[in-house]
């Protein structure tokens, strides 16, 4: 098969070493790419839309695969698909679970899914009066795509209404309109749990927990993950099957009596209360990054037959078997990062590092210029490893960490203790 792989972060290089590995996989190109992704697949410099769309066209690829949401919400699998192209990644109809918090409520509500009961405002009054009826601790999201910058977990109502002024008045997000929900705050702890589905069968994809502070023990600002384990250490087999039957199959069949098409993956970000319930926090429809990093090391079964099969409506026909083993994602960012930092900081001795079965460096931000390797992003690095227990892949990742020569790095250095 010929297959295109849409992006240019460590997801997208993870996804690329599954599919390039299969027996199946003939010729594999990835748009735009990174530095990291070139080693394995033919990057091609394109990203805008509409230039894949042509480029797909050229190419008559067997399957596309789309990483980031935002190409899903702009509806390129939907486009694609009216081409006679076989794409993993919903339509936007589908994506919308993602891209709209309000949608997202809404499917719940009706499909009886648990979440936090949560309320839509339209403008900065009334969810100001709405927060002097409503003091404690709440959240307020913003409605649409916001990289992960859309939350805002308030300890009072003063905090709630300072994050609604910078949505509304301030307008961060760059729009006229905005909209936001205000939700009950959850507490307990957190995973994300993977199923692939063609719309009609669906197969469990594992499941991670992600380290999404900057800070060790959970400080600081929130980043786009800093490191994740896998499988996820809460998810026992009493709490797997409350999240199939209160989740996973409602979803699933919600999505059919709606008659909302669905390709591809969902990744469900759940809070898990202490009496071992789950509530659904945000429905992603996407490969979670950098859950994927160390998911896709514990991968068995031929990954591009489980892609294709999805595309194509098989997934009947499908398997999805995992290696008893644990992994561990641990991110290298530039210092500075999520704030300002520095850009073109050269990473010294990086191509020292073997990647083999168990151990895999993806590249999410790194350029080649003149022999050196260049950091061009925050999150720069996955160092990922599998191994029999978490304490073993923790001494792998962090001896390669350390040993990395950048003058920049910067990691978390508590992912995976305790456990
Ligand atoms: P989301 O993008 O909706 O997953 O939110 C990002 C992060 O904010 C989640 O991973 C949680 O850590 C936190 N969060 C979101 N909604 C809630 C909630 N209702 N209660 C507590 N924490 C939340
Ligand atoms: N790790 C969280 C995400 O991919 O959204």
């Amino acid at each position: 098969m010929n297959v295109i792989v849409i992006g240019s972060g460590a997801r997208e290089h993870a996804l690329c070493r599954l599919i390039g590995r299969s027996y199946l996989c003939e010729k594999l190109y990835c748009f735009p790419g990174n530095y990291g992704i070139s080693q394995i697949a033919e990057c091609k410099n394109i990203s805008d839309t509409q230039d894949i769309i042509k480029e797909c066209q050229k190419i008559k690829p067997d399957l596309v695969v789309i990483g980031p949401e935002d190409y899903l919400s702009k509806n390129l699998a939907g486009e694609l698909r009216n081409l006679n192209i076989d794409v993993f990644g919903p339509n936007n109809e589908g994506a919308n679970l993602e891209s709209s918090k309000e949608f997202m409520k809404e499917f719940c509500k009706s499909h009886d899914i648990p979440t936090a009961k949560s309320n839509t405002f339209l403008d900065f009054d009334s969810a100001k009066d709405y927060l002097e009826k409503n003091h404690g601790p709440i959240v307020v999201k913003y409605d649409g795509l916001a990289a992960g910058k859309g939350v805002f977990v308030c300890k009072d109502s003063e905090e709630a209404k300072a994050a609604c002024s910078k949505i509304f008045i301030e307008k961060i997000f760059n729009k006229i309109e905005n909209k936001i929900i205000i939700e009950e705050l959850l507490e307990g702890k957190e995973l994300s749990y993977f199923t692939i589905t063609d719309g009609n069968d669906y197969l469990n994809f594992g499941s991670a927990q992600d380290y999404k502070r900057i800070g060790d023990n959970d400080t600081g600002p929130n980043t786009g993950g800093m490191g994740t384990v896998s499988p996820a250490p809460i998810l026992n087999e009493d709490l797997k099957q409350r999240i199939q039957t209160q989740i996973v199959l409602k979803t699933i069949n919600g999505l059919k009596i709606d008659n909302i098409e669905f390709q591809g993956v969902l990744f469900f970000g759940i809070m898990v209360d202490q009496d071992n319930n789950p509530f659904l926090l945000e429905y992603n429809t996407r490969f979670g990054d950098p859950e994927i990093q160390s998911i896709s090391l514990r991968l068995k079964s031929d990954f591009l037959s489980t892609l294709h099969a999805t595309a194509t409506k098989n997934l009947c026909y499908a398997n999805i078997q995992f290696i008893n083993k644990k992994s561990i994602c641990l991110i290298l960012a530039t210092r500075g990062y999520p704030d300002d930092y520095p850009k073109n900081t050269i990473i010294g001795n990086l191509n020292t590092f073997e990647n083999t079965e168990d151990f895999y460096i993806f590249h999410a931000a790194t350029k080649l210029e003149n022999n050196k390797v260049l950091s061009t992003g925050g999150r720069v690095l996955s160092i990922v490893s599998l191994n029999e227990s978490f304490s073993k892949c923790r001494e792998t990742v962090y001896q390669i960490a350390n040993k990395i020569e950048w003058e920049n790095k910067y990691f978390r250095g508590d992912i995976g203790s305790n456990l």
